[in-house]
């Protein structure tokens, strides 16, 4: 929480504590020690102060009740002069022994009022109470005048050590002292109700009594009752005079008759707490305040209950007005306090507000700042993000125009290397020979590092694929070691071929690791200086590999070897593209190996490829090849069979769609030494030609040309009846994968990848056509045994399948019907004469009339095998239309007359 907010809420907490304090204001104490409290008189008194101090807001009052214990009392009276209490009131039990607490209180400067029951001392503040030697002599006098003579009197004593028993004695003896003639019996009653009852009881039975005079009123009613108890006629008249005429108790007593007559003593309750208030307030007090008494008869203790009823209740009402003030009070300071921590609060609120407001305005200033760095940044942001993609864009245009200038180099490159093979093959006793090499040789580097550049771009564009199959890595890395024998021996370098194997079997492309360890060769020696030394060394473990390419050369920086791989590195070691190394990496890493470097310049650099053995580590989407010659095995191929096969001259017409002058009239001129040979200049022109021209054998088609590309030449024919049967071979400067896989899909026979060997066009069209003219025997023999194509094949058949089986199908109905001939058959599948009459010569071999006419007598043989017929019923049923014709035929196709047949 921060400084201001915290300032502001200490603030308010001392502000709220202040505000609901009460106004500073001492309370005063009252200390009350009343000897007892079981009896109406002491209740009433009791009652009478509490009324009188709740008049006062500044006062309290501690009441102590003794229980008749003068032991208690005294022990109660020092607690509160330790309490300090600010008044002491003492209701004396026995008046000796309280004497010397009541003075430890004065002494100890507490004022200190007497009630009631007197001390023997004079210190104290105040007396409060009757007279009652006069209530004495008030009774007596009442007794004097209602006695006849030698009447007897029973006296009832309170208890004798106190004061008021003692006093109201004297008065009443006093009262009576002219009357000799009356008797007194007296029985100490100790003011209570029961011991008077008792002690009445103990006594023996009275003869006489004519008067009873009790010191209080409960002790009168416990002698009505017992004289009741006696004999309730005799005693019903009994006058007995009793004190005190409290309310609830003795005033009852005189109403309802039990008591005659009963003179008033005064709790003074009221007077005490008025006399202690004085005190307090610093006024001075009587040492006596009296407290005035009367005689109470029957009616005027029906007047004084009526009377007191009356106060009673204005009491009560004033006890629950005082209470609903109270509680008015309470809820008004309640409210009081509410409004103030309210107002507190809102002020709290108003400040927080203020503050609020102040930091929004702080943090609405900050995110407008925040939003403008953040502008910035984002523009930043696009600024870059458009800047990447100019970057990108501007690098793989230059890339792409690396692709373009290399695609465009290899084709005229492939055009110098392939007569210069030838001429060097020819001039090999030429003077110029070693010129032609020296151009042949550099004209070869030109070409690797445009096929690396290639190679580059399909890598990056991960077009390039593997091809794998199982090869023995020994002998494969053999001979690829092999091709730089001659550079080792030129260059006086120890060049050695080191192996703990034998043979291995390892799955992998051999065309691209083929280029991994050409590669690392060609870097080995390129940096290794004459005299010094390479090394090819193969070793294995169980599950790797390990191809070792070790050189003595100048080695590499330690702090160059991490970004030796990296694309475009070049460092100190090599002067070239920097893709070489990059491309090794890939490939290696498209096997699932790992390629790492050791070098010590100068001393040792060791390049190790680690390849994993099987085959596990391939994507499922790795094709594997089937096991044909490649690359490294072409060197190692005795090469007759190639001589055989491009030494003759075949009976086919190519033709050639290529829309590059130079490049069409090279393979022209190439091929015609083995086939015929028609050119076109595009694909529409390729068209028109074999439109034209009767017998076409081959197309073999550039892709990129104007007017008609290569794909949509090879789409239009094999989408033509008339001319899907035509082998399409598609020559292409794209290297592109895709590229590639369209071409196939657009029906193409086979790819061609510029730059390309002459020899491998020239040898691809022999083995296609040658394949062609094999498969077209088979399925002519097939046909005339009726083997295939009669029922509906299972597989998803080219147009030409579809064809040949529509053709076949009706030829199946019609070969009884002589009339039926070749018109009828062009007409029924649609085709011309001239169409059909190619289309079935290239598919079958045989023109149709002939195609129909083996078909009727391989009919015939199998009918003649039944023997079931003559021969003529034969050359009627399968389409002849004379026998001799049918005999002709016949033997013309098996050798024999159809009569010698079977
Ligand atoms: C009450 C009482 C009164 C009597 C007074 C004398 O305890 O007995 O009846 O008047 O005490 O102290």
């Amino acid at each position: 929480m921060n400084r201001p907010l915290l300032l502001c809420i200490l603030w308010m907490c001392v502000v709220f504590s202040a505000c609901t304090q009460e106004p500073e204001q001492k309370k005063h104490v009252i200390g009350l020690s009343q000897c007892l409290l079981g009896d109406a008189w002491r209740q009433a008194m009791i009652n009478d102060v509490r009324i009188e101090v709740s008049n006062y807001d500044d006062v309290d009052i501690i009441i102590k009740d003794a229980h008749n214990s003068n032991e208690k009392q005294i022990e109660q009276i020092r607690e509160l002069i330790r309490q300090q209490v600010d008044v002491l009131i003492i209701s004396p039990y026995q008046s000796e022994p309280i004497t010397s607490v009541a003075e430890e209180a004065y002494r100890a400067g507490i004022p200190t009022i007497i009630t009631d029951r007197k001390v023997n001392t004079d210190l104290y503040t105040t007396f409060v109470g009757a007279n009652n030697y006069e209530i004495g002599r008030a009774a007596g006098m009442y007794a004097a005048q209602s006695l006849s003579s030698q009447a007897v009197i029973l006296e009832l004593w309170g208890l004798k050590e106190t004061s008021p028993a003692a006093e109201r004695h004297q008065g009443f003896v006093d009262a009576l002292a002219g009357r000799d003639d009356l008797t007194f019996r007296s029985i100490e009653g100790e003011w209570l109700y029961d011991t008077a009852c008792v002690r009445l009881r103990q006594h023996e039975p009275f003869e006489q009594i004519d008067l009873v005079y009790a010191h209080n009123d409960m002790m009168a009613i416990a002698a009505r009752d017992y004289f009741m108890e006696i004999d309730s006629v005799r005693y019903s008249s009994l006058p007995i005079v009793g004190v005190d005429a409290v309310y609830g108790a003795g005033l009852d007593a005189v109403v309802d008759g039990r008591v005659t007559v009963s003179f008033l003593y005064p709790t003074g309750g009221e007077q005490v707490i008025r006399a202690a208030m004085q005190i307090i307030q610093g006024k001075t007090v009587d040492k006596f305040i009296p407290l005035h008494t009367g005689k109470v008869d029957k009616e005027v203790a029906q007047t004084l209950l009526l009377q007191t009823g009356q106060l009673q209740n204005y009491k009560r009402r004033i006890e629950t007005q005082r209470s609903r003030i109270d509680n008015l009070s309470g809820r008004y300071l309640f409210l009081q306090n509410s409004l103030l921590l309210i107002s507190l609060l809102m002020a709290v609120l108003i400040i927080l507000s203020v503050y609020v407001f102040y930091v929004n305005k702080k943090v609405r200033v900050a995110n407008r700042k925040l939003r403008e760095t953040n502008r910035k940044e984002e523009e930043q942001r696009r600024k870059l993000i458009l800047l990447n993609a100019e970057i990108k864009e501007v690098t793989s245009q230059k890339l792409q125009f690396f692709t373009n200038v290399s695609h465009e180099v290899r084709t005229p490159l492939t055009l110098i290397i392939a007569p210069l093979d030838r001429l060097i093959t020819l001039l090999q006793d030429s003077p110029y020979l070693s010129d032609l090499e020296l151009v042949k040789k550099n004209a070869d580097r030109l070409l690797r590092v445009i096929n690396q550049i290639l190679d580059f771009r399909k890598v990056e564009n991960n077009q390039e694929k593997l091809n794998i199959r199982e090869v023995d890595v020994v002998p494969f890395a053999g001979e690829v070691k092999s091709y730089f024998d001659s550079m080792a021996s030129v260059r006086n370098i120890t060049y050695s071929f080191e192996t703990q194997v034998q043979h291995c079997l390892l799955w992998m492309d051999p065309d691209l690791m083929e280029r991994v360890l050409v590669n690392l060769l060609s870097n080995a020696f390129k940096f290794t200086p004459e005299g010094g030394d390479v090394t090819l060394r193969l070793r294995e473990d169980d599950q790797h590999f390990f191809l070792e390419v070790e050189d003595s050369g100048c080695g590499i920086d330690p702090e160059q070897i991490d970004y030796l791989f990296n694309r475009f590195y070049t460092a100190n070691r090599s002067e070239g593209t920097g893709i070489g190394l990059h491309l090794v990496k890939e490939y290696v890493k498209m096997h699932g190996g790992e390629i790492k470097v050791v070098s010590q310049p100068h001393v040792q650099t060791l390049f190790t490829v680690v390849m994993q053995k099987g085959k596990a580590h391939f994507a499922e989407t790795v094709t594997e090849m089937p096991i044909l010659p490649l690359a490294y095995e072409a060197a190692v191929l005795d090469d007759t069979m190639e001589k055989t096969l491009l030494g003759k001259n075949y009976p086919y017409t190519v033709l050639i769609a290529e829309d590059d002058d130079e490049v069409r009239s090279f393979l022209a001129r190439e091929l015609s030494f083995n086939f015929q040979v028609l050119t076109a200049v595009n694909g529409r022109d390729a068209l028109q030609i074999i439109d034209r021209e009767e017998e076409i054998s081959l197309v073999l088609s550039d892709v990129m040309m104007p007017e008609m590309n290569g794909f949509e030449l090879c789409r239009s024919l094999k989408t033509t009846l008339s001319t899907s049967h035509i082998p399409v071979v598609l020559l292409t400067a794209l290297s592109d994968e895709r590229q590639r896989i369209f071409g196939v899909s657009r029906g193409a026979d086979v790819y061609i990848q510029k730059p390309f060997h002459v020899n491998y066009v020239k040898i691809t069209i022999i083995r296609l056509l040658e394949e062609r003219h094999r498969l077209r025997e088979q399925l002519l023999q097939q046909l005339q045994e009726k083997r295939v194509l009669l029922t509906q094949p299972e597989k998803v058949e080219s147009l030409d399948d579809v064809f040949l089986r529509r053709f076949l199908e009706q030829i199946e109905k019609v070969y009884a019907d002589p009339d039926y001939n070749v018109e009828k058959l062009s007409d029924t599948l649609g085709l011309s004469r001239g169409h059909l009459h190619r289309k079935i010569k290239e598919l079958t071999g045989k023109t149709p009339v002939e195609f129909l006419r083996n078909y009727r007598l391989s009919q015939a043989a199998s009918l003649l095998r039944q023997k079931a017929y003559s021969v003529s019923e034969v050359a009627y049923q399968t389409g002849f239309s004379s026998p001799a014709y049918f005999a002709k035929c016949f033997k013309a196709v098996y050798q024999v007359t159809p009569t010698e047949f079977t």
